[in-house]
């Protein structure tokens, strides 16, 4: 049954050009019905997570279809049937594994370090194409790396390296790896130098990449052998972050009330779209580098009315821009902000540069990891796309300057 069913979802993934030719045997040859929990969740239209059980058509239909399933809530304190937003594991969509695979460009005999092992399905595909022996996964979640051991062993991949530890630091006693590739997504600026160090020189590091702005692009470094990698944007992708790296949760109502109603609100009108602001794949990205921390979040009340909040939990700053019938047709868009950050100034001076950049794609931008640095740019690595300084940095710069000049004194 199970074995018609995969056969099925391939058939579906090669229509839609989806499913690489030397991942097919692979792929015919896991079951991702074997590494999803009988206790799942999957997402309603509404984009909530609902539960699901094994035995059930719902259960079947969401586990061969092309979609994530999730598989942990809130780190597991959210037990099955509980709901709950945060999601903390998933069994990734088929067609974004697939492509993750194929831009890993792997080689019979290579060596694999994966981050977030979740269900383990990923890393017996990976079992399949290469050899259970040359795979190593590890799992931040010790009780879901136990679930992806037993899952594993069942599915007849026992001589996988399951490992339950926190994967920014790799795996040192198994490395060096011909590839890394990261499950879960890193900011930019906080790739994890182990990755770099414990790649083979020539090897490649693939990982989600993004900001709190945008969690969206996938990022292709390739190790140089001297402790520095480098590499593009070659796409998009759609991880949760690594756990040590996730942005604050559940802010976002409070923030937008207080813009709605305090009486310290400025409110003023721009003629930057917010769509430009809060939406556009290319301008989100470049934004989010600018201005790292600041989170993005879009309100629909109906499709000609929605509106774009930009918020800053650190310093409790907060921004709406409003898109209306009647500011379309002014070309005149209310903005208001909130807190000591003007954080809807900051991410149009934020935009105004990736338009004077000629208004590039993602996928020219890339980042450089050195040992004691890393940074982002665009189109080569002198070409540095700079975080804008907050007036906090501002201030903090001005003290650092002050603090240095007086010892001299
Ligand atoms: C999208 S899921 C991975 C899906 C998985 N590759 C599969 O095939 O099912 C992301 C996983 O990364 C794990 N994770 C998050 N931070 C981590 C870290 N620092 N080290 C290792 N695993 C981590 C999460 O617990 C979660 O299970």
């Amino acid at each position: 049954m199970t074995a018609a069913e995969t056969h099925d979802l391939a058939t579906r993934l090669r229509k839609e050009s989806a499913l690489p030719r030397e991942w097919e045997a692979a792929f015919a040859a896991v079951d991702r019905g074997a590494f999803v929990p009988h206790r799942a969740w999957f997402d309603d239209e509404a984009g909530i997570p609902r539960p699901i059980e094994y035995g059930t058509d719902e259960w079947t239909r969401a586990v061969y279809s092309d979609e994530p399933v999730v598989t942990q809530l809130d780190e597991g304190r959210v037990a099955w049937p509980g709901v709950s937003r945060l999601v903390t594991s998933s069994a990734s969509q088929p067609s974004m594994v697939l492509r993750m695979l194929d831009a890993l460009d792997v080689r019979p005999g290579h060596t694999i370090l994966e981050v977030g092992t979740g269900t383990g399905y990923n890393a017996a595909l990976l079992g399949a194409r290469l050899g259970d022996e040359n795979v190593t996964t590890i799992e931040i979640d010790p009780a879901l790396a136990r679930q992806a051991r037993e899952a594993l062993h069942h599915a007849g991949h026992p001589a996988i390296t399951v490992i339950s530890g926190d994967g920014a630091t790799g795996h040192p006693p198994r490395a060096p790896y011909d590839r890394i590739i990261a499950t879960a997504a890193v900011l930019a600026g906080h790739i994890p130098h182990a990755w770099i160090s414990q790649t083979r020189p020539g090897g490649l590091v693939l990982t989600p990449w993004g900001t709190s702005y945008r969690n969206g692009g996938l990022l292709r470094l390739t190790a140089h052998g001297d402790g520095t990698a480098s590499g593009h944007v070659i796409g998009d992708s759609g991880f949760m972050r690594l756990r040590q790296q996730t942005t604050p949760f559940g802010h976002a109502s409070r923030l937008a009330e207080l813009v709605e109603t305090d009486p310290t609100v400025t409110g003023t009108t721009t003629r930057t779209p917010p769509a430009e602001i809060g939406e556009h794949p290319d301008a989100t990205t470049v934004i989010g580098l600018r201005l790292p921390g600041v989170q993005r979040s879009i309100g629909v009340d109906d499709p000609e009315r929605w509106e774009v909040l930009l918020y800053d939990v650190a310093t409790d700053s907060a921004a709406i821009g409003y898109v209306t019938p009647e500011a379309e047709h002014a070309g005149s868009y209310p903005v208001r902000q909130y807190g000591p950050r003007k954080l809807w100034d900051e991410a149009e001076n934020a935009w105004r540069w990736w338009v004077s950049a000629g208004r590039p794609r993602r996928t020219r931008l890339g980042a450089t990891v050195t040992p004691d640095r890393q940074w982002s740019w665009l189109d080569q690595p002198d070409n540095v796309i700079h975080p804008c300084l907050t007036p906090r940095d501002q201030s903090r710069t001005h003290r650092s300057r002050a603090s240095t000049t007086r010892p001299l004194g």
